[in-house]
């Protein structure tokens, strides 16, 4: 007889892995929207200097790591949930805040593990679309507020589309969110994102809603997705406790931690990333269009774009994979007919615009 699982297990979909990951072929990993920059050596050394000692379970107090952020952000520590990567603060948020007969709101298509919160909790998802230029539709989200509603999800920039909305206009649709529903802000690219301004920008939003959560993680530009770091600056202590509350102790492993402080000591390096990383991204952006197609106006650290009727998606990213290219297929993330991009090094994207080209040449003689 088969093990019998929670019918709640059945619900949750899983979440679509990019096909052809493979960390040793010779091939650009342009799929998952990591960064192509390895952490730098000092960062390394941190990590492997604790491993020494992990014979004993990690610092639940976070302290060093808390306490550096807090000192970055000026948000008090006992403000800031720390998680094993941001997804683990955001399902954690679902498990805190959601249950049958409540309602979380949030754009579609947007990151695809959002869809798992409703799933696992079961609350009612609400998914807007998203407008005429693949950004969210904060007027089409506020409408779909009732009294049921207990957690918005806002991503900005949004995954996958690349899409930012200014600060402004968040502003203004926080002050139409009832004060108990808690709005998560998921900014896990936003030191990519031009119309932001700064990573400081939003901290403005937190002093004037408490109901605000500002997610963030290390995966991205601080380069240290394999360790698994993520944080939240949130409005109120009353999240940051939820959020502990349903979890394991000892969430974040040592080594994690030791890295996320190192990293966030090499603010230079992390801006010179970024720099190369959005001249890249505009280079990637004018030569899709140049090939006739339309690109999102990126915020981010990939690029977003729609591929015309003719061509079977399926086709253009098996096309693009003989070619030593991985990019994520748009069916998997919510929108058919699309691509999302991680930018990569020089190289990598040079690739792509090679292999994109030809890919475009065979189907369509572009
Ligand atoms: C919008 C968004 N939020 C959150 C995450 C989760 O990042 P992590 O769990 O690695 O911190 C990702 C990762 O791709 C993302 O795209």
């Amino acid at each position: 007889m088969p093990i019998e699982f929670a019918e709640r297990t059945r619900r949750i979909p899983v979440y679509p892995l990019a096909a052809g990951y493979d960390l040793g072929a010779d091939v650009a990993m342009l799929a998952s929207n990591e960064s192509c920059f390895a952490p730098l050596p000092a960062v390394v050394e941190a990590a492997s200097r604790v491993l020494g000692g992990t014979n004993r379970y990690p610092d639940p107090a976070y302290a060093p790591l808390r306490g550096a952020l807090a000192d970055r952000y000026g948000v008090p520590p006992q403000r800031i949930a720390l998680g094993n990567g941001s997804c683990d603060i955001l399902l954690a948020a679902g498990e805190a805040l959601l249950e049958p007969g409540a309602e979380i709101v949030y754009a579609w298509p947007a990151f695809s593990v959002y869809p798992h919160l409703a799933a696992a909790s079961g609350a009612r998802a609400i998914q807007v679309g998203l407008d005429a230029e693949d950004r969210h539709d904060l007027d089409a989200i506020a409408a779909e507020i009732t009294v049921a509603t207990r957690l918005v999800l806002i991503c900005n920039p949004n995954n996958p589309t690349s899409t930012a909305l200014g600060l402004d206009e968040i502003d203004a649709f926080l002050g139409r969110v009832p004060g108990h529903v808690c709005v998560i802000l998921d900014e896990a690219y936003c030191e990519f994102a031009l119309t932001l301004g700064d990573t400081y920008a939003s901290l403005e939003l937190l002093r004037k809603h408490p109901n605000l959560v500002l997610l963030r993680t290390f995966s991205k530009v601080y380069g240290l997705a394999g360790l698994r770091v993520g944080y939240a600056l949130c409005g109120t202590e009353d999240f940051r406790v939820a959020v502990d509350q349903v979890r394991q102790p000892f969430y974040l492993n040592a080594a994690a931690q030791a890295a996320a402080v190192e990293a966030l000591r090499h603010q230079d390096e992390v801006e010179r990333r970024v720099t190369e990383t959005v001249a890249e991204r505009l280079a990637m952006e004018d030569q899709a269009r140049g090939l006739g197609l339309w690109v999102a106006r990126s915020d981010a650290n990939f690029i977003w774009l729609h591929l015309p009727e003719a061509l079977a998606e399926a086709d253009v990213v098996s096309g693009l994979r003989d070619r030593g290219v991985l990019v994520r297929a748009g069916a998997a993330l919510g929108r058919e007919r699309s691509l999302r991009v991680t930018v990569g090094t020089a190289a990598e994207n040079e690739r792509f615009g090679d292999a994109l080209a030809a890919v475009l040449g065979n189907s369509l003689g572009v």
